[in-house]
């Protein structure tokens, strides 16, 4: 499920952790492919090591589910390369103008602080470009309501975009680029934050506190995440 990806040349960094989930039903998957293309221009650009949750091959592991208690370790261990990520990749098909049932209950299943401060990068497919807009009404809410600072460029590809399985637009391809540079940007200021012995926090996990420049939550929506988490405990 793991791979590590380095640039050509001499690079002494620890390669940054991170995860795809890809809520297509099937393989192969258009949505599936946009993601890789991402994450392929990012690994040029830094060491990353790259899991895949592909809900395609794993969705029967998943869909069942009504709680994480008493997994098998290999479905366990799909929450934990998300939990685990400095920086998630997510994508979907567009159903029914929003992301999957599956993609939407894979992220049912994560604690509501599980992805607080984790960089998120939407991405999703559709059959055409009617559905863009799902990225901003469905995709940026399922994940500012986990307090995950979700990256300004969206990627969205119709089945036009695409011959053969592999991308072939350029204009997407250019948002690609894009999406890269504010992904390298939100990797770099979490080595930093790692690295630096500020306050005492060396190594600390990127909290609800550490939202970065990107994020799109309201100034209170920790205080809702707050709220909720209150409400699950007392419940
Ligand atoms: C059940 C179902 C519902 C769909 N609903 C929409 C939709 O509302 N809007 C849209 O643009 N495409 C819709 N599509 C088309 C898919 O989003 C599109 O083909 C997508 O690229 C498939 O991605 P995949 O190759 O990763 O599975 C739908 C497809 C299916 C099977």
């Amino acid at each position: 499920m793991t791979a590590s990806l380095e640039p050509a040349g001499v690079n002494t960094r620890p390669a940054s952790r991170v995860t795809i989930v890809s809520g297509s039903w099937k393989t192969p998957s258009k949505t599936r492919a946009l993601a890789e293309a991402l994450v392929s221009e990012l690994a040029l650009r830094r060491p990353i090591s790259v899991s895949r949750v592909d809900l395609a091959e794993v969705g029967g592991q998943v869909a069942g589910l009504t709680s994480r208690e008493g997994l098998p370790a290999e479905t366990a261990a799909l929450f934990g390369a998300v939990e685990s990520a400095e920086l998630l990749v997510v994508g979907s098909p567009i159903f029914k103008a929003s992301y999957t049932g599956l993609f939407k209950h894979f992220f049912d299943l994560l604690d509501p602080a599980a992805l607080a401060g984790k960089p998120v990068v939407l991405t999703a497919t559709g059959g055409s470009d009617r559905h863009a807009l799902a990225l901003e009404h469905q995709f940026r809410p399922l994940f500012g309501f986990f307090n995950a600072p979700t990256l300004p460029t969206t990627l969205y590809a119709v089945d036009a975009d695409f011959r053969l399985g592999a991308l072939v637009n350029d204009a997407v391809k250019d948002r690609i680029g894009r999406a890269v540079a504010e992904a390298v940007r939100e990797l770099d200021r979490i080595a930093a934050e790692v690295s630096a012995p500020v306050g005492g926090r060396t190594g600390a996990a990127p909290s609800a506190r550490d939202i970065g420049p990107w994020s799109t939550a309201t100034p209170t929506a920790h205080l809702a995440l707050g709220t909720y988490a209150r409400e699950q405990s007392s419940s």
